[in-house]
């Protein structure tokens, strides 16, 4: 069988792959032009993409022979599953292996716009540092405070269990209505499941750990801005467009939040020239997976799911399980 790369895979997962098919990979770490994408997969039997290619009905059309797409990702709302579904595509993704990674960013989101350190390493590269000042600087302290998840699944817990080391009360909204969770989490993290509304009106802290879907675009707008406290830091470690980012600029020009740390943007790789300007917004480009051990693992659980798929068993990362009969009976 034939498989397109469109980037580099770490060596272990490489080779993994390496003795089962016959592989072809993008040369380069860059994003991949679409063209090239549907050009490179003429032929090939299965895919192993990154978040930044777009899979759709189009190019299902135009490679019939593709069975199989690995996101190498958590996240796959750039795939749609449901044309996927159609050609009898097999979707994986890479859920589990970069929860802590990922928690452990928006940590670093959160205490550098709390306690403003880009701003601060700015101000002593500038050499304005004079000396001690009691006011120099002032930041939000987290302890005692109340944090706000948005999104109390896999990457949210391990965010929880972050914010209870750190002295934070948690408050969190999730999707699915289940009590036996929410005893789970309450009894686990004393944290307690609230609406919407009143997360954004409560929390100090908002930490955005939802994936994208239709139902949580836009999730955070005006409306959720107009509940905000003030003094509130928002991080978003999840899907851009979760918040409407026109609003968001908006609430910090008019101070409705104070201060935010972004890692993801409603059209990446563009950065509203506006939030660029702000000194109270820490930016960072997508880097939420990005350490050395769990880029690694998110290739190989991404092969995994491959070669157990072309074995002839549903790999538990599949992303549209009820395609697997369609699936086997075009392998
Ligand atoms: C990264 O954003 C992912 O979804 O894995």
């Amino acid at each position: 069988m034939k498989v397109f790369v469109t980037g580099k895979l770490s060596q272990k997962a490489f080779d993994a792959l390496q003795n089962f098919a016959q592989v072809d990979a993008y040369e380069s770490d860059d994003p991949m032009p679409r063209e090239e994408v549907e050009a490179r997969l003429e032929g090939k039997d299965a895919l192993v993409c990154i978040l930044g290619d777009k899979i759709d009905a189009e190019l299902f059309k135009k490679r019939p022979q593709l069975k199989l797409v690995a996101n190498v990702a958590v996240g796959y709302d750039n795939i749609n599953v449901s044309d996927a579904n159609d050609a009898g595509v097999l979707i994986t993704n890479t859920p589990g292996v970069l929860d802590n990674a990922t928690a452990d960013l928006a940590f670093a989101l959160l205490l550098a716009a709390a306690r403003r350190i880009v701003e601060a390493d700015t101000y002593v590269r500038r050499g304005e540092w004079k000396g001690w000042k009691r006011e120099l600087m002032l930041g939000a302290e987290l302890n005692g405070k109340t944090l706000g998840i948005v999104g109390m699944g896999r990457i949210g817990k391990a965010v929880a269990k972050r914010a209870r080391a750190f002295g934070l009360n948690i408050i969190y909204t999730r999707k699915a209505d289940d009590k036996k969770t929410d005893d789970e989490l309450k009894k686990t993290f004393d944290a307690k499941r609230v609406s919407l509304h009143d997360l954004c009106k409560q929390a100090d802290f908002i930490s955005i750990n939802c994936p994208l879907r239709e139902e949580t675009r836009h999730l955070i707008g005006k409306a959720e801005f107009a509940l905000t406290q003030p003094h509130c830091v928002l991080v978003n470690t999840s899907r851009g467009a979760v918040i409407d980012e026109e609003a968001l600029v908006e609430a910090l020009e008019q101070g409705k939040i104070a201060s935010c740390g972004l890692d993801v943007f409603e059209r990446e790789p563009n950065v509203p020239e506006r939030l660029m300007k702000m000194p109270n917004v820490v930016l960072a480009p997508h880097i939420g997976s990005a350490t050395k051990e769990t880029r690694a693992a998110m290739d190989e659980l991404a092969v995994k799911g491959l070669l157990e798929a072309f074995s002839g068993k549903l790999p538990a990362n599949a992303v549209n399980p009820d395609v697997w009969k369609k699936f086997s009976a075009r392998k």
